[in-house]
């Protein structure tokens, strides 16, 4: 029972730092993006280096393994508190969210990051700024990443609530910070499409 519980609380602290690298490359990719304000030639030069860069590969590389690993203990953790359920066992996760919600909102958050990263990665990095501003001028390309932004937050929402709470901040202080880091980094994404609609 207890070296359950001690493989348990493993599992889901191996799934937070998965989950921790994914929240470090998305400010590191909001900054890249928001280059797209400064004009053309700062954005291009940018990504154009980015691509060229060494790191790159091992960056892409790490992005794809740790969000394998993150889902795996995922379906793991979700296939054996199933088994256990008939045993009595009260599952602790997610506590508030109907578990069809949860992974619906998983499963919108893959299918973004799978379309989405295809869609930037098959473009020349030089192309990408007009590209972009090509590919918001689909309503089809709103709905998708509208989606995808949407759960996102809620999803990064509920992983940094729990990370904070572990940190020992309060439960309601922990649902605040964690509501105003979501909305400042959603703020900055979404002034991509918005910048380019009013230009
Ligand atoms: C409106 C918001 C967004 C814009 C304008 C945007 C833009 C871009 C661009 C221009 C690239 C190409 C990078 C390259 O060729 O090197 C890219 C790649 C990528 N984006 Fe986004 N992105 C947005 C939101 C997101 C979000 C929320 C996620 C996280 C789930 C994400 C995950 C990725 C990944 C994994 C890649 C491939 C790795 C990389 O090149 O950094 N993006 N994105």
């Amino acid at each position: 029972m207890n070296s359950n519980r001690n493989h348990t609380v493993r599992l889901k602290k191996m799934m937070a730092i998965a989950g921790l690298f994914w929240f470090l490359y998305l400010i590191f990719h909001l900054f890249s993006v928001l280059t797209f304000h400064s004009g053309e030639a700062a954005f291009s030069s940018f990504y154009v280096w980015l691509n060229s860069s060494l790191l790159y590969p091992i960056l892409l590389a790490l992005l794809a393994l740790t969000i394998v690993f993150h889902v795996v203990i995922a379906i793991t953790r979700q296939l054996s508190n199933n088994e256990s359920f008939g045993e009595g066992y009260k599952k602790p996760y997610p506590k508030a969210v109907p578990r069809v919600v949860a992974w619906s909102g998983a499963s919108i958050i893959l299918i973004f990051i799978v379309i989405h990263s295809v869609q930037m990665l098959t473009i020349d990095p030089v192309d990408l700024y007009s590209e972009l501003q090509s590919i918001f001028q689909k309503p089809l390309m709103w709905a998708v990443y509208g989606l995808g932004m949407v759960a996102i937050s809620t999803h990064l929402h509920h992983g940094l609530t729990n990370v904070l709470q572990t940190l020992g901040i309060t439960s309601k202080q922990c649902k605040g910070l964690a509501l105003i880091i979501v909305l400042v980094i959603m703020v900055g994404f979404v002034s991509i499409p918005f910048g380019i609609l009013y230009a």
